[in-house]
């Protein structure tokens, strides 16, 4: 008999979908809802898709089940080139802008396809990059493209083609860029391919941005026609992230039906013909500034809600000024202004942290800064600084203060795996195995740093060597609880980087 589903348990459902996956469904568009799982029903093992959405609704959901119904509830809609216009804007006004600033920019150039589909959009990039930028090859690109549905990642990874994908797109394209296969099929030239890196990340849970997957200190980020199925809060949060992800005066490019959702102090709206792109504003009020973290990090975590100075003045005032009358005395009044010592230096990490969590990059290094004038072997301080320097893209500056860590704690394994991140980015990728054999050496139960591993060996083609490392990170991360945030990871959580291995895996078997 069919079971008839209940108007509160479906309001549940689709509020999980929208809180974990960011897919809005209000109840004008429960019939789509209802669709995408009946088909997702027979993957779950359903028959009725009532009973099917009572399971999914009874507990959080679970990476493998996000997977399913993402390749379900997901739109796919994508094609090369997609709205010119905005790659006109890109290609005759921004690009020209960033390759002046080779320099500046220590000859590196960071693209973000966030929601990348079946590879389109990122592999449109890649051309454009190829044709328009001569010195291409004394560039350091990175084109990261990442999305939800596992499966466009897998057809991205394998770049071929139907003549659907190519609509209204000029004949130049398949001729130089794609090598014709039988059936109407066209596989994306090698060269091309190699030029980006897909990866799976959920924009409403997943970290970002990090140097840990990759996500920090880019010059431009696409998300186009990702957002309009977001909620008005995920949209902020998401955009507010992206600030941080961007490196100063970094691009923003949206869809054209996406544009009124940028109202945000964040970024400046700069009108190309007919293409709208946003620009990271460099400077924002403290006003705003203020509005816009109580969206991003509960209060209670902000250091503006408890300032040094007000903890400095919880000690009383006749506790500071009193003078020791007996030797003891003054022993415990050394001990004590050692403490206070302590908490204020502490204190004033902890602010930096902070700011390096809001993704306050400038007034993080200022705030290390001081702590390093107090402690100047501060290593803790060091490797915040390098991050804060990794995530505005200053890989020098980065590398040093990761590099006096590791002079003065020769033996520490984080110091090596950050150092290892840094060396990647600069594609230094040999030295970079070699930085993460030694932290493995010196802890051999370093998950993330076989995670690192296993992505190198991947990017460099070595299938088998990247699942033997990706195995033993899955390994390791057996011993954590699903939501542990993993040491050294910037707040990734073991289950998830755990299932993210698992999809990895099974793509590079594919
Ligand atoms: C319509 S396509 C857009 C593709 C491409 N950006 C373009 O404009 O042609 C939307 C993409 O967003 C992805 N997506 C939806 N929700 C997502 C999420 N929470 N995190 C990451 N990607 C998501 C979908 O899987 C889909 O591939």
């Amino acid at each position: 008999m069919k079971k008839k589903i209940s108007d509160d348990i479906l309001s549940k459902f689709s509020e999980m979908i929208s809180t974990q996956m960011g897919l809005y469904f209000p109840q004008e568009r429960y019939h789509d809802l209802m669709r995408g799982v009946s088909s997702a029903a027979k993957e779950f093992g359903f028959k009725n898709v009532e009973a099917c959405i009572e399971w999914l609704a009874s507990s959080p959901l679970k990476k493998e089940q996000i997977v399913i119904l993402a390749s379900h509830l997901t739109v796919g809609e994508t094609y090369f080139f997609r709205e010119p216009k905005v790659f006109e804007a890109l290609e005759n006004y921004i690009l020209p802008e960033i390759h002046l600033s080779k320099n500046e920019l220590e000859g590196r150039l960071r693209i973000w396809s966030a929601g990348c589909c079946t590879g389109e959009e990122p592999y449109s990039i890649a051309i454009m990059l190829k044709r328009v930028i001569p010195d291409l090859e004394d560039w350091q690109v990175t084109i990261l493209a990442t999305d939800i549905n596992p499966r466009f990642l897998q057809k991205a990874d394998e770049g071929v083609y139907r003549e659907w994908s190519f609509r209204g797109t000029p004949d130049w394209l398949k001729q130089n860029y794609f090598k014709k296969l039988d059936e109407g099929l066209y596989e994306i030239i090698p060269e091309i391919k190699h030029m980006v890196k897909f990866s799976y990340l959920n924009l409403v849970e997943d970290t970002f941005p990090t140097l840990f997957n990759d996500t920090n200190a880019m010059n431009m980020i696409l998300c186009r026609n990702v957002l309009m199925y977001f909620t008005q809060k995920q949209i902020r949060k998401i955009i507010e992230r992206y600030y941080y992800t961007l490196l100063e005066s970094g691009w923003l490019v949206v869809g054209p039906s996406e544009t009124s959702n940028l109202f945000s102090p964040h970024y400046r709206t700069v009108n190309f013909p007919d293409a709208v792109l946003y620009q990271k504003n460099d400077v924002i009020s403290t006003t705003h500034f203020q509005e816009s973290v109580i969206n991003i990090v509960p209060e209670s975590d902000l250091f503006y809600t408890s300032p040094i100075k007000d903890k400095i003045s919880e000690i009383p005032l006749d506790d500071k000024e009193k003078e020791p009358e007996t030797e003891i005395d003054a022993i415990i009044e050394e001990e004590k202004e050692k403490a206070e010592e302590k908490e204020t230096e502490r204190t004033l990490f902890e602010e930096a942290m902070t700011c390096y969590q809001l993704g306050y990059y400038d007034d993080t290094i200022d705030k290390v800064m001081d702590v390093l004038t107090e402690e100047k072997d501060n290593v803790n301080a060091m490797t915040l600084l390098a991050k804060a320097f990794a995530n505005q893209g200053k890989l020098v500056e980065a590398m040093e203060w990761c590099k006096r860590a590791i002079e003065i704690d020769k033996l520490n394994p984080k110091f090596y795996h950050l150092y290892a991140a840094i060396l990647e980015e600069q594609g230094h990728f040999d030295a970079a195995t070699q930085s993460l054999k030694k932290a493995l050496y010196m802890d051999p139960n370093f998950a993330l740093a076989y995670f690192q591993l296993g992505n190198l060996t991947r990017q460099q083609g070595k299938l088998d060597e990247s699942k033997k490392y990706f195995n033993n990170a899955l390994i390791l991360l057996d011993d954590y609880k699903h939501d542990d945030i993993l040491p050294e990871s910037d707040g990734i959580v073991a289950g998830r980087l755990a299932e993210i291995i698992r999809l990895m895996n099974k793509e590079s078997l594919a």
